[in-house]
């Protein structure tokens, strides 16, 4: 979660941390987390936190939470735990330990335990392990945020919305700037740009763990909807084009852009980028370019790129291309100097934003070699 959005929402002690942002505030602002964060992937609610030695201590920590004042018994359960640094032999262990002292601590209040549900739970646990502190989160979440409700199928290696979110608050684009996606395939980066013109909640379309929490606030959590859907714009034409030289594809980014009700709004047609033309004078093109895992695909990229750096010199003078990709070889082979490289993260895989302005005739990258 960035911190600025946040820091919107009116949340206090907004503090960068590994791995996320920690902040304090009222259930509210973490309902509206939920709602209105494009980036986040979850937020957690911290329950407790303690020094730790060992499992025992890690179960007896757990057991002494007040587990029953937080959910009810017929909720079904799952824990994991994740740890860096920690002295612990196996976290299976450890995560079974959790989820026996938490069954505990029900039994103790009102005779019967929850049932354990690994694949839907309603209510996560998350324990994360240092060398010698033990931090115990409930995840208010549930499905991670980036699941918006609004992907019909998925494509091959569709994008993560939230990371395309991220990526499109990187380009700095706004409408009425025309934003093109060349390479669209199932329309992510086009449904999230939309999602951000018509200020819809990008949570608006789906349900929230916080929803089973025993001090959910119904009320609370109405007006906060109320309001996000009063702000929506109507869906009317957007400067946001799409293509793809696969039909396939395009098929899902129909279906992706009808469920999220964006049919009418967002034109998407069936194109190579190397046959054709920009679709505005200017704008922001972004896109993620097909990366080769093997050696066969690697040989079919190395030709494409640097077709693909000729194009958008000869045809997007005018425009900002950001290209956002996993294969270095792209930044080597394409032949246009970056302007901005920004590394970023698609799960524990090591990406690049790359910029590149296009400005008539001046684009040739000299010798030097970019990474
Ligand atoms: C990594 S995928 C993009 C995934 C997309 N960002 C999403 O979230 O679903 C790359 C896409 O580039 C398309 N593609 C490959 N070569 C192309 C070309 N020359 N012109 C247009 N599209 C191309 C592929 O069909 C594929 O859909």
């Amino acid at each position: 979660m960035q911190a600025d959005e946040l820091t919107t929402l009116g949340a206090r002690e907004v503090t960068p941390v590994d791995g996320g942002v920690a902040f304090s505030g009222s259930f509210a602002q973490c309902y509206a987390a939920n709602l209105e964060s494009r980036v986040a992937s979850r937020v957690l609610w911290q329950v407790g936190e303690t020094g730790y030695r060992g499992e025992h201590d890690l179960f007896e920590a757990a057991r002494a939470l007040a587990w029953p004042r937080h959910f009810d018994v017929r909720r079904t359960i799952r824990v994991n735990v994740s740890a860096i640094q920690s002295p612990v032999k196996s976290l299976d262990f450890v995560t079974l330990r959790v989820k026996d002292a938490v069954c505990d601590a029900f039994r103790a209040a009102c005779g019967s335990r929850p049932d354990v549900d690994t694949a839907r739970p309603d209510v996560r646990i998350h324990v994360f392990l240092t060398r010698d502190r033990a931090t115990f989160y409930l995840d208010t979440s549930g499905d991670p945020l980036f699941k918006r409700g609004w992907r019909a199928r998925t494509g091959d290696a569709p994008l993560r919305e939230n990371l395309a979110a991220g990526i499109l608050r990187l380009t700095q684009w706004a409408a009425p700037t025309p934003l093109y996606d060349p390479m669209c395939g199932s329309g992510t980066f086009l449904v999230e740009a939309a999602m951000m013109a018509l200020d819809v909640a990008p949570g608006a379309g789906r349900s929230f763990a916080f929803e089973k929490l025993e001090n959910f606030e119904v009320r609370q959590w109405q007006a906060l909807g109320e309001k996000a859907r009063a702000r929506r714009k109507a869906a009317t034409t957007l400067p946001i084009h799409g293509s793809d030289k696969s039909g396939t594809v395009l098929g899902l980014a129909r279906a992706n852009l009808e469920a999220a009700g964006l049919g009418q709004a967002i034109r998407i047609k069936q194109m190579d980028i190397l046959d054709g033309a920009a679709p505005a004078s200017s704008g922001i093109l972004v896109a993620n370019p097909p990366y080769g895992e093997r050696q066969a695909d690697k040989n079919e990229l190395a030709e494409l790129y640097p077709k693909l750096g000729n194009v958008l010199k000869q045809r997007y003078a005018g425009w900002t291309a950001y290209l956002f990709t996993a294969d270095m070889q792209l930044a080597k082979l394409i032949g246009l100097k970056a302007s901005k490289r920004t590394p970023l993260y698609n799960g524990a895989l090591e990406c690049r934003l790359f910029e590149y302005r296009l400005v008539a005739g001046s684009m040739r990258r000299p010798k030097s070699v970019d990474s």
